[in-house]
C-alpha cells in the first residue's frame, strides 16, 4: 500500500448504495409502489424472481451500516432517497414518515462523521406516474422538480453534494429500448422521449436544488469507453453511433448545450422526425453543473452490425447498426464485463480533452465488480480480484489526476452486496458480505483494504 500514489488533500472517498436495492421496507410507513415493485412481479424479468421486498433490509438495519461506514472511514456515503417513500404517487403532499427516514439516516451519517451524498433519482419511479406514461411524459420532469424541492426543502442544511438522476442512459435504455429494467418496453420515438425528459427533469431538479440553497449539485451518467474493432470507416461510423448513444446525447446538451451532431446517422427517423423537443430546452439541460459524476465499470470494443429490426416500424431506440466484440483475453468479472482499468484513464482525459474548461469537475461516483465470492467457513471472503480491481481503478484516477483532469472523489459501489436489477441477488458487488438468510454482514478483504488505503491517504495528509 505504501506505493499507492498520492491523492489530493480534498479528495473524498466514498461508497454508494441505492435505495431499492438496499431498502427492503416496500410496504412500511406508507411508501407507494414503483416501476420496480411491479417489473420485479413479471414472470421470468428478474433472476430467479428476486424482488427488493427484503434486500438487506436497510431500512431497519441502517445503524450497522452507517457503524460500517464510520469503521471504513469513508469521507462520503452516497445513497438514494426512494421517491415513492417521499411521495407515494409521485405527486401531491409529501409522506413525513418517509422522509423522516432519510432525516434520520442523514442525522446518525453527521453524528458517525460521514458526509451523505443524495441521489434523487436512482430507478425508482413511483408507479402511478409510470401509469401517465412515466418517462415518456413531458410532465415527469415537472414531477421530479417537485420531488426534488420536497427533498431539498427537507434536507439541504445537512446534506452538502447532490446528484439529480443516476445514470439516465439506464433509465432510458434498459427501461425502454432493451426492456432488460423497468418499466421493461421495447420501443422506438417514446425511448428517445424518455431520454429528453429525464434531462429536462434533471434541469428542472437542479433550479429546485439552487432555490433551496444547494451549492453542489451534479448529474451521475455512466459514459462508455469506446473503442472501434478496427480502424476502418464502417467500425469507426459504429463506434460514434454507440458513443452518441452512451455518452454523446447526454454531454452534448449538459456539458456544450446542443445535441450531438452525430444523432441523425444513429437514430435516423426516430430522431428526425421527434417532437418531444422545445425551445429553450438545450438552456433549461447546459445549466452550469459543480460536477459531473462518472460511474464506470467496464470498456467496449465496437464493430458496424446490420440492423437487428429490418422493418423500420418496429425498431427500438437502441437497433443502432452496432454490436460489441468480445475480448477474451481480459479478465471478466462474474458481470461477464471484461477488466481493463486504464481505459478509466483514457476516458477520463477524454472527457477533458473534449470539453476543455466546459467540463465541471468530476466525481466517480461508482466504480466497483461484481466477483465469484466465496465465504470461508467464518464467514470471510478473501476477495482478492475485487482488491486488485479496485486498486486498478483508483491507480487509473490516480494517472487522470496526473494529467491535470480535476478529480474530485471516488465512491466504491458498492457498500453491501445488494439486488443487483435484472441479476437479483445472485451478482456481489459488496465490500461487505451479506448473508441474505440472516441479514449477517461480514467485511470482505476489499472492506479492509479500502480502509487501510483511505487511513493512509490520511496519515499523508
Ligand atoms: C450502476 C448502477 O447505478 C447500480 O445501481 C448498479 O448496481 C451498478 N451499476 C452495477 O451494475
Amino acid at each position: 500500500m505504501s506505493d499507492f500514489p498520492a491523492f489530493p488533500r480534498h479528495f473524498v472517498f466514498g461508497a454508494a448504495t441505492a435505495a431499492y436495492q438496499i431498502e427492503g421496507a416496500v410496504h412500511e410507513d406508507g411508501r407507494g409502489t414503483s416501476v420496480w415493485d411491479t417489473f420485479t412481479r413479471l414472470p421470468g424479468r428478474v433472476r430467479d424472481g428476486d424482488t427488493g421486498d427484503v434486500a438487506c433490509d436497510h431500512y431497519h438495519r441502517h445503524p450497522e451500516d452507517i457503524a460500517l461506514l464510520k469503521e471504513l472511514g469513508v469521507d462520503s456515503y452516497r445513497f438514494s432517497v426512494s421517491w415513492p417513500r417521499v411521495q407515494p404517487s409521485g405527486t401531491g403532499p409529501v409522506n413525513r414518515a418517509g422522509l423522516d427516514f432519510y432525516a434520520r439516516l442523514v442525522d446518525r451519517l453527521l453524528e458517525a462523521g460521514v458526509e451523505p451524498a443524495v441521489t434523487l433519482y436512482h430507478w425508482d419511479l413511483p408507479q402511478a406516474l409510470e401509469d401517465h406514461g412515466g418517462w415518456r411524459n413531458r410532465d415527469t420532469a415537472l414531477r421530479f422538480a417537485e420531488y426534488a424541492a420536497h427533498v431539498a426543502e427537507a434536507l439541504a442544511d445537512r446534506v452538502p453534494r447532490w446528484i439529480t438522476l443516476n445514470e439516465p442512459w439506464c433509465s432510458a435504455f434498459l427501461g425502454h429500448a432493451n426492456g432488460l429494467h423497468a418499466p421493461g418496453t421495447r420501443e422506438g420515438t417514446p425511448a428517445l422521449a424518455a431520454a429528453h425528459h429525464l434531462l429536462i427533469g434533471h434541469g428542472h431538479a437542479l433550479r429546485a436544488l439552487r432555490g433551496a440553497g444547494v451549492r453542489e449539485a451534479g448529474i451521475t451518467l455512466n459514459p462508455d469507453h469506446v473503442t472501434p474493432a478496427t480502424p476502418g470507416p464502417d467500425d469507426t461510423a459504429a463506434a460514434l453511433r454507440a458513443e452518441t448513444q452512451r455518452n454523446l446525447m447526454w454531454t452534448e446538451p449538459l456539458l456544450a448545450g446542443r445535441y450531438p451532431g452525430s444523432e441523425e446517422d444513429t437514430w435516423g427517423e426516430l430522431i428526425t422526425r421527434q417532437t418531444f423537443r422545445r425551445p429553450g430546452d438545450l438552456a433549461l439541460i447546459s445549466q452550469p453543473l459543480d460536477f459531473l459524476g462518472v460511474n464506470y465499470y467496464t470498456p467496449s470494443t465496437i464493430r458496424d452490425a446490420p440492423y437487428r429490426q429490418p422493418d423500420p416500424q418496429l425498431r427500438t431506440a437502441d437497433d443502432n447498426r452496432y454490436a460489441a466484440v468480445p475480448r477474451p483475453e481480459l479478465r471478466h468479472t462474474a458481470m461477464g464485463w471484461p477488466v481493463a482499468p486504464h481505459t478509466l484513464h483514457e476516458l477520463l482525459v477524454s472527457l477533458r480533452d473534449r470539453y476543455g474548461d466546459a467540463l465541471p469537475p468530476i466525481v466517480v461516483t461508482e466504480n466497483g465488480s461484481a466477483e465469484r465470492d466465496e465465504p470461508s467457513p467464518d464467514g470471510t471472503v478473501h476477495d482478492t480480484d475485487r482488491i486488485s480491481y479496485l486498486d486498478g481503478h483508483l491507480r487509473a484516477v490516480a494517472a487522470a489526476l496526473a494529467d491535470g483532469v480535476d478529480v474530485r472523489g471516488y465512491y466504491v459501489w458498492s457498500l453491501l452486496d445488494n439486488f443487483e436489477w435484472a441479476e437479483g441477488y445472485g451478482k456481489r458487488f459488496g465490500i461487505v458480505h451479506v448473508d441474505y438468510a440472516t441479514q449477517r454482514r461480514t467485511p470482505k478483504d476489499s472492506f479492509h483494504w479500502y480502509r487501510r488505503l483511505i487511513a493512509a491517504q490520511r496519515r499523508a495528509r
